[in-house]
């Protein structure tokens, strides 16, 4: 591949708009009336059951409201989140609490901020900083290259590649102004796990070329066969360049906890804990004494796990082969390619008005190539967050409707 046809491969966006896939699907369904009664499987929003010791552990240290919590977590959280690290990968060496764990109010804020600190923390770039993300992609990455200041580079995550983007494609010269690359595995909106040798590769091209990666694994417990490996396991042993960022919002079903965590390498993390220590939402002790419990618990993940892979059998019964549907090696998503039926926008809003089925456009989770495509127009999304019937009715319905 020569260098241009890399460049056009991974290529940069024109503009980027930071409006919410959700506002826009609001937008696109208007005063529309849902054909039968709603099912929402747009936001994905976890919706089984708050795991039991919650409430009681809240009880215990309702006192602790009434103190500043500290910026980079309680002790025993720290400690709680490597340990955890530790038993669920194969790692070369502990995890480290004191220096290569921080907490955070959810992924999401964490994964937009180490953005900002990033572009400080990496050497002076040989060109135009860039951040790089997948795409489809979750909207804090993107968030996160324009308060930055660096241009995003999109890299197409399509079927051909695994539905990752292809590492092939990415010439040096964009890899020498690269500041960060963001990941996800299992991958939001496509489900795909990315392989050891895949994150070992990615984990070198970081180190060879000074910059981080991020690797969201906020959906690294819910799988359907085999637990995907994380960023941490493929580093090298100082973890260098590397940086994972965890949460309880889908593990755990608690998406307003507001708990998670980065952890990796450590010189990055101490400049990150800078502008944590005046910029950050901090993480009430209370609720870090929630996460001690619940990252010190398996039976209550592996009941969530059951509870989405039952939802992924009624999914293999009910659509079968249709709209290219396969299932997902990992997360809660159906990534299914409606380019038949109408693409991504027509198709939403026909399941709206005819089946009452709320789903997110594909469109809308991905931005336009420079060549003007889009990976995302093809498809739609649809989260599995509901309950059993609920999530059968809706997925009959919308086969009902498609065909
Ligand atoms: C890929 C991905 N990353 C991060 C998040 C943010 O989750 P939280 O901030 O609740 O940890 C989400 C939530 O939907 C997500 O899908």
């Amino acid at each position: 591949m020569t260098s241009a046809e890399r460049q056009t491969v991974a290529s940069a966006a024109p503009a980027v708009d930071m409006r919410s896939p959700f506002v826009r699907l609001t937008e696109l369904l208007g005063d529309a009336k849902p054909g039968k009664p709603a099912i929402n499987l747009s936001v994905g929003e976890p919706q089984h059951a708050v795991p039991p010791f919650v409430g009681p552990v809240l009880a215990a240290h309702l006192a602790d409201f009434g103190r500043y919590p500290p910026n980079k977590g309680t002790e025993s959280f720290r400690r709680a989140a490597a340990a955890w690290l530790d038993q669920r990968y194969k790692l070369k060496r502990p995890v480290d609490p004191e220096h290569e764990v921080l907490v955070l109010n959810g992924t999401r804020e964490g994964l937009f901020l180490a953005a900002i600190a990033a572009k400080r923390w990496v050497q002076k770039r040989a060109g135009p900083p860039a951040i790089l993300i997948p795409n489809p992609f979750y909207a804090a990455y993107a968030a996160g290259a324009s308060g930055a200041e660096c241009e995003p580079v999109y890299m197409p995550a399509r079927k051909g590649n695994g539905f990752l983007p292809d590492l092939d494609a990415l010439g040096d010269e964009l890899l020498a102004r690269t500041v960060v690359f963001y990941l996800a595995s299992p991958a939001n909106p496509q489900g795909a796990v990315a392989s050891e040798a895949y994150l070992a590769r990615l984990a070198g091209l970081a180190r060879r070329f000074g910059f981080l990666v991020f690797n969201d694994e906020c959906y690294c417990e819910i799988y359907s066969e085999h637990a995907p490996p994380g960023m941490l396991e493929a580093a090298g042993p100082d973890f260098a360049n590397a940086v994972v960022f965890h949460s309880l919002s889908k593990r755990s079903s608690l998406p307003g906890l507001r708990v998670g965590f980065a952890a990796g390498d450590r010189r990055f993390l101490a400049h990150f804990l800078e502008l944590r220590n005046v910029a950050a939402p901090q993480v009430p002790v209370p609720a870090q004494e929630v996460a001690v419990a619940a990252y010190g618990d398996e039976s209550h993940v592996e009941e969530n796990r059951r509870l989405y892979n039952a939802k992924f059998d009624l999914a293999d019964q009910i659509i079968g082969d249709r709209y290219g549907y396969k299932r997902p090696a990992g997360g809660f998503f159906l990534w299914l390619d409606v380019a038949a039926q109408g693409g991504s926008e027509a198709v939403t809003k026909k399941l709206w008005r005819e089946a009452g089925v709320r789903v997110v456009p594909g469109r809308y989770l991905a931005r336009e190539q420079n060549d003007g495509s889009n990976p995302g127009a093809d498809y739609i999304r649809v989260a599995m967050v509901q309950d059993n019937t609920a999530t059968a009715e809706a997925l009959h319905r919308l086969v009902a409707v498609l065909g």
